[in-house]
């Protein structure tokens, strides 16, 4: 990725202040989605980028890697795996607790959701920030005995050390560190 393909998508994502509360800046990557110039680079780079991994399934995580996973399973011609929040998946399932600012959420992936023994699997989410996200993530999809070959975020926000907490589990790639 050269560094004008880099500020197209970083200038792409909007900074919204004080959303949800009061002295978070929030990414908005809607901007970057309804930019065509933009999202297109970005996909490009992350077909170049894994298209040699042989992958066998994208897994996104509930709502917003959604968006970029399936994007990218269907440009690598494989299967899109969903981690959702709990309660959204209707078959049975494997969950994981994580830590929030206050409290705790879990998420869920499907017991069955590799049909493919032991498959090359990518996690993909929009942001990394405390990592609690990911880390839950990565465990349910070692839990169901897949070969997480690596996590990928298009944002790391760095001064929460979140990749710290992901390399625990598995190798991190993040396209804009800011
Ligand atoms: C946001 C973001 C990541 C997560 C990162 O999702 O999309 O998934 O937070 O935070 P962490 O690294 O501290 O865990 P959110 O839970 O807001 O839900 P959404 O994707 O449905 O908007
Ligand atoms: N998820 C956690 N922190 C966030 C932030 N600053 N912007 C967007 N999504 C987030
Ligand atoms: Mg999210």
């Amino acid at each position: 990725l050269n560094e004008a393909d880099k500020n197209l998508i970083q200038n792409s994502i909007r900074d919204v202040h004080d959303f949800p509360k009061e002295g978070i800046v929030f990414k908005d990557i809607t901007t970057l989605l309804n930019n065509k110039e933009a999202f297109k680079t970005l996909m490009n780079h992350l077909e170049e980028r894994y298209k040699s991994y042989n992958l066998d399934y994208i897994c996104g995580i509930d709502s917003r890697g959604f968006i970029f996973g399936a994007a990218l399973a269907d440009r690598l011609g494989i299967g899109f795996v969903p981690v959702r929040k709990k309660g959204k998946l209707p078959s049975t399932t494997v969950c994981e607790k994580y830590e929030l600012e206050y409290g705790y959420d879990e998420v869920e992936i499907h017991l069955d959701a590799f049909p493919k023994k032991k498959p090359n699997v990518l996690l993909i989410d929009d942001l990394i920030a405390t990592g609690g996200t990911a880390t839950a993530a990565s465990k349910l999809i070692k839990k169901i005995d897949a070969n997480l070959l690596e996590a990928c975020f298009i944002l790391n926000l760095t001064f929460l050390n979140g990749v710290k907490k992901v390399e625990e589990h598995t190798k991190v790639y993040a396209v804009l560190d800011i």
